[in-house]
């Protein structure tokens, strides 16, 4: 049986994963590093690549001890080669390609954010054809078209800040925990979403870009205007009720966003399967959406198990059983921090 190791290193979480050739998950270990980051409210890069560099080995290990392998039954490795941080990125890409050379394995690179597509999979492997699908993260938000799983069209990008970059950024200002994605999820419960009327951006000549960068100074005028200045070290049960309603307001404003390019997407390339990925993806309000919108649109949409929306090496694996191996056990493979897709003409 063919067995593939899978390493992740591309941000600030460390992962590594077994799979097998039929695309199983035999194994899925992630180390993340909030504490490092959380006291700098963001992701800092030194430090990023050092704790991969002490992660990874433990990392590996784990993953092979829970899929019951050793790395003598490893018959290939893929590897995450970008788009990320360039010296993360070159820490994974260099112990795999130190791997490949000393087992006299396979190396598969993957992208990055092309994972995270088609991570879908994974769960759901009866999914169909042409797909649409929203990969939503830190530093993306991208919707693209696939017609089979080897390729993948850009449909729309982001002209500024990323979904997630915005909502990290809003809770920054407003001294809640790192990262700020999931806190910003909870809180938002508590607030009236409609307490702050929030515009959606308007783009000239149809195209279906994202832009989060008007949400944001949005809020921080609001704030501006109407006197409002967060505390410091206060309960997130006692914040008060405008930071509540502000965080409601600016998660609907995100995800109305994010639906309507998605919607008008689905409505012009009608596709078989609408999918989501990425760390945004485990947001509650976009899944419950993204449902209805599958349903009133009549199309199978589905989203990854929240391990497999995060940052994972199972996903990295499972998308280099699409791809062909590099040559010469990788040795000209090189790490690139940022992507470009072909885009789609419509
Ligand atoms: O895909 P990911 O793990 O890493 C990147 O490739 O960037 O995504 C990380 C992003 C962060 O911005 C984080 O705040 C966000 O995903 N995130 C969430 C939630 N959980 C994580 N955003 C909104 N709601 C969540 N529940
Ligand atoms: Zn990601």
């Amino acid at each position: 049986m063919k067995l593939l190791l899978g390493i992740e290193s591309s941000c600030d979480d460390t992962s590594a994963a077994v799979v097998s050739e039929e695309g199983r998950v035999l194994s899925n270990v992630l180390a993340n590093q909030d504490e490092i980051h959380a006291p700098y409210g963001g992701v800092v890069p030194e430090l990023a690549s050092r704790q991969h560099l002490t992660a990874l080995p433990v990392v590996v290990e784990r993953a092979l001890s829970e899929a019951g392998a050793t790395l003598e039954d490893i018959t290939g490795v893929a590897v995450t080669n970008g788009p990320g941080l360039l010296g993360s990125l070159l820490v994974g890409l260099s112990y795999a390609k130190a791997l490949a050379w000393a087992l006299s394995i396979e190396i598969t690179a993957v992208n990055h954010v092309e994972a995270h597509f088609r991570s879908a999979w994974i769960e759901r492997p009866e999914l169909s054809y042409p797909a649409l699908g929203l990969v939503v993260s830190g530093g993306h938000s991208h919707l693209y078209s696939c017609d089979t799983c080897e390729e993948t069209l850009l449909v729309a990008g982001t002209r500024d800040d990323a979904a997630g970059e915005a909502l990290d950024k809003l809770a920054k200002r407003l001294h809640l925990p790192y990262p700020g994605g999931p806190v910003i999820d909870r809180l938002a419960e508590r607030g009236d979403s409609s307490a702050v009327p929030f515009s959606l951006p308007k783009m000239s000549g149809g195209s279906l870009d994202y832009s989060f960068s008007g949400i944001k100074t949005a809020a921080l005028f609001y704030m501006r205007k109407n006197g409002l200045e967060p505390e410091r070290d206060i309960s997130l049960e006692e914040l008060p009720q405008w930071e509540y309603d502000l965080i409601a307001s600016y998660r609907k404003r995100v995800v109305d966003h994010l639906i309507q390019r998605l919607k008008k997407a689905a409505l012009l390339l009608k596709p078989a399967s609408m999918v989501m990925g990425g760390g945004v993806a485990r947001n509650s309000l976009l899944r419950k959406r993204f449902l209805e919108l599958g349903e009133y649109l009549e199309i199978p949409a589905f989203f990854p198990s929240n391990t497999l929306c995060s940052d994972n090496a199972a996903m990295i694996a499972f998308k280099a059983l699409t791809l062909k191996p590099a040559p010469d056990f990788g040795a000209s493979l090189d790490a690139f921090p940022v992507a470009r897709w072909r885009r789609l003409a419509f």
